[in-house]
């Protein structure tokens, strides 16, 4: 089954090279996506995939033998690009000003598209059945709780899903066990102050110098009252208040994202955070608001799926060419929401060149190594056939 998978997939590479192009010259921003869907749509309806369209309201929803045997098993791709410049000089850039397939969700897309074609022409060889989910807007990670609101995961018993990663060489896959990306939540702090002259401090209460506190201690205290085995980042990325030079400011606003890794420190943030704030303001007789929002959770990878990944990338493409890795990122995912209705794994598809540098992801001059698609595609395709020739068996896709 293998090397029919292969050939099949060798075989459609011109034109999974020609859909990638496609797709990268007419990026589309989150919630966007309509060419894209349609395009999608197209494609999978010529595989005899039986479509939904406006799932998620621009996601897309293939079904593969629909209606054959008790298990699903659903393959989650995301579509959408970022409002980046391209700079990468390609023949088939971004025809879509200050919008990129930065992300590799263009890649993505082709290698869900690609295994459609693989598995629907294997016929009655592969009686599976399979859900392909094309998600928008995982950048600004609202499109998976669209497509979960809107029964995307209803009858699936597993879910598969991969990012493309610059720093693995393409022709190589990375699987991670456990924890694969971080929670990733958003901040909003307000300190209110008194305004005053600038040149008399102690008639005033100065929020620009309150806030100075606030971050510093934040910082100070992850050091000192976290566990450092259990990582958390807290970026105030965005800081406004004041009004002149010589006027003590009487407000400050903070915009920030805060991540962490494991779930128990992750329930815990919100209230450490707003103790912290609370008391320095209380110190120096400021009020504040503090705003925590729930983004999304991490990517906890299920081991028997992660088994199930690992172990058709590396009858696929030899030992050597799989890099179990030993570190989660800080970025985030939405893929996690599918994995509060079902268990699954997401791995990492190397699309790094060999013979040129790398730009990372999200970067105008990101590129990827095009012959990765039929590593992903082959991948997908055959881990998908093994879940089902697994299907039943204890540890595959089954919560411990
Ligand atoms: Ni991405």
């Amino acid at each position: 089954m293998l090397d029919q998978i292969k050939d099949l997939a060798e075989k459609l590479a011109p034109r999974l090279i020609e859909i990638r192009r496609h797709l990268h010259s007419h990026p589309e921003l989150s919630g966007q996506e309509y060419q894209t869907a349609t395009y999608v749509a197209g494609v999978l309806s010529s595989c005899g995939i039986q479509v939904r369209e406006s799932v998620g309201k621009t996601g897309v929803v293939g079904e593969l033998n629909a209606s054959v045997g008790d298990r699903r098993l659903a393959i989650r791709t995301d579509m959408d690009a970022l409002p980046i410049a391209e700079r990468t000089g390609l023949d088939f850039a971004s025809r879509q000003p200050g919008v990129m397939h930065a992300c590799g969700h263009d890649v993505h897309t082709t290698v869900g598209l690609g295994t459609a074609m693989v598995l629907s022409q294997l016929g009655e060889a592969f009686p599976g059945s399979i859900r392909f989910l094309f998600q928008p807007a995982e950048e600004i990670a609202r499109g998976a709780s669209w497509m979960v609101a809107d029964g995307a995961m209803e009858g699936v018993n597993a879910v598969l899903s991969l990012h493309v990663f610059p720093t693995i060489p393409a022709g190589s896959v990375g699987v991670r066990y456990g924890t694969l990306t971080a929670a990733a939540d958003d901040l909003r702090i307000v300190i209110i102050g008194e305004s005053g002259h600038g040149a008399r401090p102690h008639e005033a209460k100065d929020a620009i110098w309150i806030a100075a506190q606030v971050i510093t201690s934040l910082q100070q205290a992850i050091c000192r009252t976290q566990n450092p085995l259990r990582p958390v980042v807290l970026t105030i990325g965005k800081m406004t208040g004041g009004r002149a030079p010589n006027v003590i400011a009487d407000r400050v606003e903070m915009l920030g994202t805060v991540r962490s890794l494991h779930p128990e420190t992750h329930t815990n943030l919100p209230q450490w955070i707003e103790r912290i704030v609370t008391n320095i303001c209380q110190t120096y007789g400021a009020s504040c608001e503090v705003e925590y929002k729930r983004g999304v959770p991490g990517v906890q990878n299920d081991t028997g799926l992660t088994q199930l990944l690992e172990a058709a990338a590396k009858e696929a493409w030899g030992s050597d060419r799989v890099t179990i890795l030993l570190e989660p990122s800080l970025g985030a995912e939405d893929f996690s929401l599918y994995l509060q209705h079902a268990p699954g794994a997401m791995f990492r598809l190397g699309v790094g060149h060999h013979d040129k540098p790398n730009y990372p992801l999200h970067h105008p001059q990101f590129d990827v190594d095009e012959s990765a698609i039929v590593t992903g595609v082959v991948t997908m395709a055959y881990a998908a056939y093994k879940y089902w020739q697994h299907a039943g068996e204890k540890g595959i896709g089954h919560r411990a």
